[in-house]
């Protein structure tokens, strides 16, 4: 057996014993009330799951296993020469629990290289589509004809033991994560550089191949794909596309199956494909008034008319975050050092001084600030990868490393399948009444 599945049946062993106590003592403990309000506005505040992966603050924003962006940034093992944290080593850290040395990360480099091989189906099946298939649908398509590989849907058919089921879905995690940059790069190069494909590069970091799939050798875009596929891993178990693989998941439905679940929500522009819709908005504005440049007036003049037209701006606000988003300011970092000088960076270094404003004086928006999408696109289109369509399924690869970590620790602490209570707003009226004092069982 591998060293980190290894670790992660000690870990997981060790915590699935702890909750066990915990819920003998505490298990009837009242955590918090639920407002009438609260089940009509998307179940916002309600804590009814745990991840335990990341855990993210209203003010301080994202920390996974109680790590800040800037500090794994610092603490996280990079590449020769790079300054960027590897991917790799979130992925151990999320899924292990403790900070990883070089040398794990260049293990689980070696492990994802070992196992990439994309079976021909697969990109045959990407082949069936029209080329002009948006990405994402593609990514979801690729996804689920990649499933004939899952090790659990197959031992499960032969009569897999419960007590089995996470090291299954530990072999399936990790086979998906080292072939998803193959079967990205391989929609990216089909849909938008004539089929040219280009073959992965066995010397190379999981990020740093993924940039080399896709046809980008410069050094400086590989260190940014190192920070893309760190900041945009996790963001704690209620967001979409982590809420939808787990609940998946806890039907017992292989990764394959629960990850495609998670990119289908992704693929929403509420969710992961508003970082195409900044990129798009900047572009809209930028040929409406006709300059590269916009100045802060001109671009408060344009936010004014977007939500006029009942549009939201896309890249601000969020539904847990109450400040700007730790991953905006990565990014905001990474162009003052690499791109400082490009104007579409510095365009949109100006919306985040222009936009807060105006929200705020509408006095609804509980979050004026930028969120991670506001940001990732302006970095793109620096190194040439302008095909904003595309930027969702960069942010999927990424994000599959923080939910099928999670779906591993799922599967481990044995949790069961997921089935809240829903109610119908006839009931909730005759409860209101005084007529009905049971909530249905
Ligand atoms: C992320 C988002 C979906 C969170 O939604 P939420 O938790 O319901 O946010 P709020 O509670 O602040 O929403 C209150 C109101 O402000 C509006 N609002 C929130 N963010 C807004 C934005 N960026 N532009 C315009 N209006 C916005 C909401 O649509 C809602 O309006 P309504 O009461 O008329 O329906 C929302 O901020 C949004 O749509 N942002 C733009 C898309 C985006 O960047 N998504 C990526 C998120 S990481």
């Amino acid at each position: 057996m591998g060293i980190i599945k290894d670790r992660f049946r000690a870990k997981s062993e060790i915590v699935s014993a702890e909750i066990k106590d915990l819920l003998k003592e505490h298990g009837s403990k009242k955590i918090g009330e639920v407002q009438l309000s609260q089940i009509y506005t998307g179940m916002r505040g309600i804590t009814g799951l745990v991840t335990e992966t990341s855990l993210l603050d209203a003010q301080d924003g994202i920390r996974f296993r109680g790590y800040s962006i800037p500090e794994l940034r610092q603490k996280l093992p990079k590449a020769p020469d790079g300054s960027e944290p590897l991917p790799e080593g979130l992925f151990y850290l999320m899924l292990v629990g403790d900070l990883p040395t070089e040398e794990d990360v260049q293990h689980v480099t070696s492990v994802w290289q070992r196992r990439s091989h994309v079976p021909n189906h697969v990109f045959a099946t990407i082949e069936a589509l029209p080329v002009n298939t948006h990405p994402m649908t593609q990514f979801v398509v690729a996804i689920m004809a990649l499933q004939t590989e899952s090790q659990f849907a197959k031992q499960y058919a032969q009569g897999l033991s419960k007590k089995d089921y996470w090291e299954a879905v530990f072999d399936d995690a990790m086979d998906l994560i080292a072939r998803l940059p193959r079967v990205a790069a391989y929609i990216y190069r089909r849909k938008y550089k004539k089929g040219e494909h280009i073959q992965p590069n066995g010397l190379l970091d999981w990020a740093g191949n993924f940039a080399h799939m896709l046809g980008y050798e410069n050094e400086e875009f590989k260190e940014l794909m190192r920070l893309y596929m760190t900041i945009h891993a996790d963001h704690e178990g209620g967001n979409v596309s982590a809420h939808a693989t787990h609940l998946v998941g806890s039907a017992l439905s292989d990764p394959y199956l629960c990850l495609a679940a998670g990119m289908n929500g992704l693929a929403g522009p509420l969710h992961g494909l508003a970082n195409q819709e900044v990129i798009k908005w900047i572009f809209e504005m930028r040929d409406e008034l006709k300059t590269e440049i916009p100045t802060k007036e001109q671009i408060t003049e344009y936010v004014k008319k977007t939500l006029n037209e009942g549009r939201v701006v896309p890249g601000y606000g969020h539904a847990v975050l109450r400040q700007t988003d730790p991953r905006f300011i990565a990014q905001m970092e990474f162009g003052k050092r690499h791109t400082p000088k490009d104007p579409l960076v510095q365009t949109v270094w100006n919306i985040y001084e222009a936009v807060p404003p105006v929200l705020q004086s509408l006095g609804k928006i509980k979050n004026p600030w930028p969120n991670v999408d506001a940001h990732s696109g302006a970095l793109l289109v620096h190194f040439g990868l302008e095909e904003y369509e595309y930027y969702t399924v960069l942010f999927g690869v990424s994000r599959a490393l923080g939910v099928l970590a999670s779906l591993c620790w799922d599967r481990a602490l044995g949790y069961p399948i997921e089935r809240p209570k829903s109610v119908t707003t006839k009931l909730v009226k005759r409860w209101l009444k005084g007529e009905d004092e049971i909530w249905g069982d």
